[in-house]
């Protein structure tokens, strides 16, 4: 049996754990004494509390204690200097703080009693008393007082431009301009944010949480309650879904602490669903694109404007405009990226963040553009083909999207494509066939893994990043079992555990590349140490060979030219006496990799609709999404991941709208029957093509990750396949049957 996993179908290695319902979540954990709390949030977006009435509900038997603004100054609170790992630039927001109300649904307080549903009842019972101010909650009539992104986030790049886009797009012969707008969404992740802290008999703290940097959790939670990181054990082993929502500490991690260092006792905060609108979601924006072309479809200028919403205390960037410049090649390129300021949670990265937006509107103007130039959109996109970053000015580490394209087109039957709008039909549905393109970067940051091999032949590996359900687990043990030539069933990934070495937060779809070149890394140290043992054993086959001359496979070492010559790792251990070998390995980007090249991943999507002529209910009857994303460790849950995006994109398309009462500045359809997502009846043909794309410079394993490319581009090309269907163009997502139908915008 050969014991090669990289590549290979291989099913989640905590896949029982988590049908069976063994998997614990934050809010799943217990112990002795535990206390319940729960937040109060507030009612108005901008003002002051005035009063807070504590009485009644203080008084209430078994209610332990109620933490508002009034009783939670003196703590040590934060160095101001102090940024969690995805904070933006501004001053973090600071639950109980002050008396200031800064948007809808802050957390004013926290109730802490014997039972959840006795904390629950005392706080419903709370009476506040606010001063009101009025408040700024709409984007677009806000633009005015718009100001340019400052930089603070990590891997945010401000746009640049090149070239006049300007004078060519005054003389160009063909050209589009359009509008783009996007209201915000929620990650609405499956499992609800919770911390359950555990006060152990020492004093200090152990802190489950729903989250996706267990580091930046403790240090943050140290930070705040001076505490050293020996005093704070922070895990998340598993996590029911993030998107994004778990890369910055939320609030109830912070209550959480609080209350169980005040009360000395263990507390469980866990939000509600509505709740889980009040702490970041994807920015509200409005995007302007113009684009022009020479009549065989050359592109002589592109310009992309966006405004993004942010809050009142803290300016949120992400990369939306930047895309057009690196998509498509064109000399002549404006791009802007301005912010503007309303009463809201700061924005918090989801899911492609930028890109998710950005190529929405990108693709969508190159779908116009084609019409305009009566060209198919495909052919419009191949003759604009980037073959290097010309916002980098440098070659990309590699790049199959043409393939993308081919094997995408090919087994989409794009070639039957009718060009005209309105033209292709079924009944009483008109047929619309879309596509579009998709980018994001492939980037890895510095990570650290530990390994240990027993005596028996077992192998655990661990590092303390997260599994948000992508499959991390199932990856990085099939890494590191390849890499010893281990049985899988051999092999243990740890995570989730500030005891474990650092790793980054899990996201900006990192993970796979920087994880998984640490575990390969420690994996290969081990693999060193068992070779130099089994060479001084006794009567050695391998004495006088060398690392390249043996492999490792099925537990067993052998000679490439003489395979009978074998020794099992577990004789080498036994015959050396020892009982463990325990390495660290901790690994970086190549600088110099860095400096020359451009690392991304690639998505050619390709969109059937079929729409109601009478209705305007759009389904999307089939999608066909390539991409290429370097070598694919793991087809299964590779495919998984993309399957996920692609219905994302088609919710974030038809359906996802957290909307915005301008007269309470308030999210109003705060809850998951309001809120729309696709569901199963929604979904039809998916197929996932993973086109060939070797990459020997981006980092050893060849990969690029996966989390995010799979939903870049999907809105744009449902939107391009709505048009081909109807011949309107809806410019507002979600797009939704009275949009279609014309009847809104
Ligand atoms: Mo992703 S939005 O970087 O979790």
């Amino acid at each position: 049996m050969k014991t090669d996993y990289i590549g290979k179908p291989t099913s989640r290695v905590d896949g029982a754990l988590k049908v069976t319902g063994t998997a614990k979540y934050a809010a799943e954990f217990s112990a002795d004494g535990l206390t319940y709390g729960y937040v109060v949030s507030s009612t108005i977006a901008q003002g002051t509390i005035k009063k807070i009435d504590l009485e009644e509900a203080l008084n209430l038997k078994g209610v332990l204690q109620i933490f508002t603004h009034e009783n939670v100054s003196g703590l040590a609170w934060f160095d101001r200097s102090y940024k969690d790992e995805d904070a933006v630039a501004g001053s973090p927001f600071r639950p109980l703080y002050d008396k200031k109300i800064r948007y809808s649904m802050q957390p004013i307080a926290l109730v802490v009693a014997e039972t959840f549903e006795l904390a629950r009842y005392a706080a419903s019972i709370i009476k506040v008393e606010y001063t009101t101010e009025s408040h700024i909650s709409d984007l677009k009539e806000n633009i005015p007082n718009s100001f340019k992104a400052p930089k603070g986030k990590v891997g945010f790049k401000p746009p640049v431009s090149r070239g006049d886009a300007k004078e060519a797009f005054e003389n160009a012969p063909v050209k589009i301009a359009s509008e783009y707008i996007h209201s915000a969404e929620h990650h609405n992740p499956m499992e609800i944010y919770a911390t359950t802290v555990v006060m152990e008999p020492d004093g200090k703290l152990t802190v489950y949480d729903k989250t996706q940097g267990v580091s930046n959790c403790q240090a943050y939670i140290s930070k705040i309650f001076g505490l050293s990181a020996k005093e704070v054990r922070v895990m998340s082993p598993f996590m029911g879904g993030g998107f994004g929502s778990g890369l910055r500490p939320q609030y109830q991690l912070f209550l959480a602490v609080l209350a169980s260092l005040e009360l000395k006792r263990s507390v469980k905060v866990s939000l509600t669903r509505q709740q889980m609108f009040s702490f970041g979601h994807r920015p509200a924006s409005v995007q302007q694109m113009a684009l022009s072309a020479s009549p065989d479809g050359t592109l002589q200028s592109i310009a992309h404007t966006a405004y993004g919403e942010t809050s009142m205390f803290e300016d949120y960037t992400e990369v939306v405009v930047n895309w057009s410049g690196l998509v498509y090649q064109c000399e002549n390129v404006e791009q802007k990226y301005d912010l503007v300021k309303l009463n809201t949670y700061t924005p918090l990265d989801m899911r492609a963040p930028g890109a998710a937006s950005g190529f929405h509107a990108i693709e969508s103007a190159m779908d116009e553009l084609a019409y305009a130039l009566k060209m198919d959109p495909l052919a419009l996109r191949l003759k604009n083909y980037a073959e290097r970053d010309q916002n980098d000015k440098k070659p990309f580490s590699s790049k199959a999207l043409r393939a993308c394209y081919a094997e995408g087109a090919a087994k989409f039957g794009w070639d039957k494509r009718s060009i005209e709008p309105r033209s292709m039909r079924e009944g009483n549905n008109l047929i619309g066939w879309g596509m579009a393109t998709g980018s994001w970067d492939a980037m890895q940051m510095k990570a650290t893994a530990n390994a240990v091999l027993t005596a028996d032949g077992k192998l655990t590996v661990g590092s303390g990043t997260s599994d948000i359900g992508t499959g991390t687990y199932t990856i990085m043990t099939q890494i590191a079992a390849e890499t010893l030539g281990l049985p899988i069933e051999n092999v243990t990934f740890k995570l989730g555990d500030t005891l474990l070495p650092e790793a980054p937060l899990e996201g900006g779809s990192w993970t796979a590349t920087s994880v998984g070149s640490a575990v390969q890394s420690v994996c290969t140290t081990i693999k060193e140490q068992v070779f130099k043992l089994a060479k001084k054993v006794k009567n050695s086959p391998f004495a006088n060979a060398d690392l390249k001359e043996v492999n490792f496979d099925n537990g067993e070492i052998s000679l490439k030219l003489n395979p009978s010559k074998t020794l099992s790792i577990t004789d080498v251990m036994k015959q050396s006496g020892k009982v463990s070998i325990e390495e660290e390995a901790t690994t970086m980007p190549n600088p110099i990799h860095m400096l020359e090249y451009s690392f991304n991943s690639h998505s050619a999507v390709f969109v059937e609709v079929k729409v109601d002529e009478d209705l305007g209910t759009v389904v999307v009857s089939r999608v066909v999404s390539a991409i290429a994303a370097g070598k694919i460790l793991n087809p299964k849950t590779a495919r998984s991941q993309i399957l996920g995006a692609v219905v994302w994109g088609i919710s974030m398309a038809l359906e996802e709208d957290s909307v915005v009462d301008n007269n309470f500045g308030r999210f109003i359809n705060h809850n998951l029957s309001e809120y729309h997502v696709a569901v199963n009846k929604d979904i039809n043909d998916i197929e996932v093509i993973f086109v060939e794309e070797k990459d020997d410079v981006i980092n050893p394993l060849g990969i690029k990750g996966l989390g995010e490319i799979g939903l870049v581009g999907v809105a744009g090309a449902v939107a391009n396949a709505v048009f081909h269907a109807t011949g309107h163009r809806v410019y507002n997502l979600p797009i939704t049957m009275d949009k279609v139908l014309g009847l809104s915008e």
